[in-house]
């Protein structure tokens, strides 16, 4: 089975671990971290072009780190696409404020600034966009919003590492930006995350949210978790941040050979609005009898995915915590789309292979 994503990992990452294990430095519970998760924060708020970022130990982590910096809780809402993984709605759960969802756009599967906008209430304290498989959300129409409305901004940017909107990095915008390095995503450490911010004091807040409520000085001045990355993890993701641009590269090159052999194959394909650049972490398509062509491309070895088939508000425990919700674009785009591998590893066959799989599943 061709895989929707696999790590791509080398001697470069094997030397990273052993010098690690053998520094015998593991880990660090210091405010700053250790020399590895120092590295590779500078090294990404550099990429990403922002005062800080400050590394934890999933995306998870990173959205609630990025919740609690903000003070959110109890008695506060947030605005949130449904069409998503459920870490960003279980993120808000956790910190017991009130998920809100909107609906979204179909020409970019990402948060509809028109229905945020309608579903604010007086308790909305954050709205949290989304760059669902990689592709930028409307910044600037979101940004309108949320200034008028006086909320938060915290991008889940998991999923878009590499990704611009108007050329500057998604996770740039807002007050805080997420991401994940989960061995699926376009770089990774096993698991690890990262919160980005342009605010000294956010960025304070975050490494002392890190490391059990210790400030620099090594007193614990508010409630803290252990959400610290480990060394070994972080000599990973800085060897991998230097071969970022080369995997975006190959995303992109695949993505635009798939769009060309795929062309009037009657899926709707994707393709980038003006200003917006995926990093083709995910190349989504939709159709009709999805399941049926998905079954299709698994009898043919592609490893063809759903991302995603339910969208959060129908799970049961959402459901049950907020009743019926109404969003008809989600609902669609959750039945029909379809995922197919684009990874650095594809060779030139595969890609051909996927695209007359495609093709032949459509036909039938
Ligand atoms: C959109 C989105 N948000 C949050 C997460 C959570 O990241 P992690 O798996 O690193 O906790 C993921 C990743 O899996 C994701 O895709």
């Amino acid at each position: 089975m061709i895989p929707i994503n696999r790590p791509i990992l080398d001697k470069k990452e094997e030397e990273a671990v052993l010098n690690t294990l053998r520094s015998g430095e593991l880990t660090n519970p210091t405010y700053q971290g250790g020399k590895n998760v120092a590295f590779a924060e500078r090294a990404l708020a550099e990429y990403l072009g922002v005062k800080h970022v400050v590394l934890v130990n999933s995306g998870t982590a990173a959205l609630q780190a990025a919740l609690l910096a903000l003070d959110i809780g109890e008695g506060d809402e947030v605005l949130l696409p449904s069409f998503t993984f459920v870490a960003t709605a279980n993120a808000v759960l956790s910190v017991n404020a009130k998920p809100i969802f909107v609906d979204i756009r179909l020409d970019d599967y990402c948060i509809d600034p028109e229905d945020l906008e309608r579903k604010i209430t007086k308790r909305c304290k954050a709205v949290i966009p989304v760059h669902l498989y990689g592709y930028p959300a409307n910044m600037q129409r979101i940004l309108e919003v949320a200034s008028k409305h006086n909320l938060f901004i915290i991008e889940d940017a998991a999923q878009s590492l590499g990704a611009t909107y108007r050329s500057k990095q998604t996770g740039s915008f807002g007050d805080l930006g997420c991401f994940s390095f989960y061995p699926s995503k376009v770089i990774t450490c096993g698991e690890g995350g990262a919160v980005a911010t342009n605010s000294d004091e956010l960025a304070n807040r975050l490494r002392m949210l890190r490391n059990h409520g210790f400030d620099a000085g090594g007193l614990v001045k508010r409630m803290g978790l252990n959400l610290r990355l480990n060394e070994v993890s972080a000599a990973i993701l800085s060897s991998q941040l230097k071969k970022l641009n080369y995997f975006l590269e190959q995303r992109r090159k695949n993505a635009e050979e798939l769009s060309r052999m795929l062309d009037g194959c009657g899926a709707v394909l994707p393709s980038e609005l003006e200003g917006r650049r995926s990093n083709w972490y995910l190349y989504t398509i939709r159709v009709m009898s999805r399941d049926k062509v998905l079954e299709r491309l698994h009898k043919s070895e592609v490893g063809a995915a759903i991302y995603y088939k339910t969208p959060i508000h129908l799970y049961p425990h959402y459901h049950s915590l907020l009743g019926d919700v109404k969003l008809p674009n989600t609902e669609q785009a959750a039945a029909e789309v379809l995922s197919l591998p684009v990874h650095p590893a594809l060779t030139k066959a595969e890609l051909r292979h996927i695209a007359a799989a495609v093709k032949s599943a459509l036909s039938k």
